[in-house]
């Protein structure tokens, strides 16, 4: 469903749950960079009334998940770090097309946005099967569903606002470097992406 080109290394959660600290401390700004970024998409397409109204539920909802992935990190007595680089986001920054029309710009970030959704989906699916924490397990498992489905939402954005076949035709593109960018990433237990 998910139509990521290259699954996670599946050495990948057993580092990440011996540094769990540092996964949820990444996971907050991950879920802080997701709502960052739908309020910037509302800013810059406030003409948009579908996009508006269907992104604006979605910044409470990762909020809403920051302030959980706070909850558990403060629960087991650990400290929120400061945010490291996110070379992950910052590869996919340097694919975006650049120029094109306001259209064209609109596309790319509904499906950067999608894909970040997909691979952050995918690796909580991982946390949610494989690690010894029972409470993060079904913690994981909700965000989940929840991510996939606003995966499914950028994905309707993008193709109701542009072509759908010329959406579809990047779509794979996107699908294809991704992969070639999670290719070439150390494998660290440190984070998310
Ligand atoms: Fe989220
Ligand atoms: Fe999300």
């Amino acid at each position: 469903m998910l139509n990521l080109q290259l699954p996670t290394d599946p050495r990948w959660v057993g580092i990440a749950e011996m540094q769990i600290e540092d996964i949820l401390v990444d996971h907050a700004y991950c879920e802080q960079k997701a709502a960052s970024s739908c309020i910037s998409l509302i800013i810059r397409y406030n003409d948009l009334d579908e996009l508006v109204d269907t992104l604006t539920p979605i910044v409470a909802e990762e909020w809403g998940h920051f302030e959980r992935v706070m909850e558990q990190l403060r629960k087991r007595g650990m400290r929120f770090g400061k945010q490291r680089k996110d070379e992950y986001v910052a590869k996919l920054y340097d694919l975006v097309r650049k120029g094109g029309s306001r259209k064209d710009q609109l596309t790319e970030g509904l499906l950067m946005n999608a894909l970040i959704e997909a691979r952050s989906c995918e690796r909580f699916k991982l946390l949610s099967k494989n690690i010894e924490d029972e409470e993060l397990r079904k913690f994981y498992y909700e965000l989940m569903i929840s991510e996939a489905g606003h995966y499914v939402t950028f994905i309707d954005l993008a193709r109701k606002y542009q072509d759908p076949e010329k959406v579809n035709k990047r779509w794979k593109e996107w699908l294809e470097f991704e992969a070639e960018v999670m290719k070439n990433m150390e494998l660290r237990g440190d984070r998310m992406h």
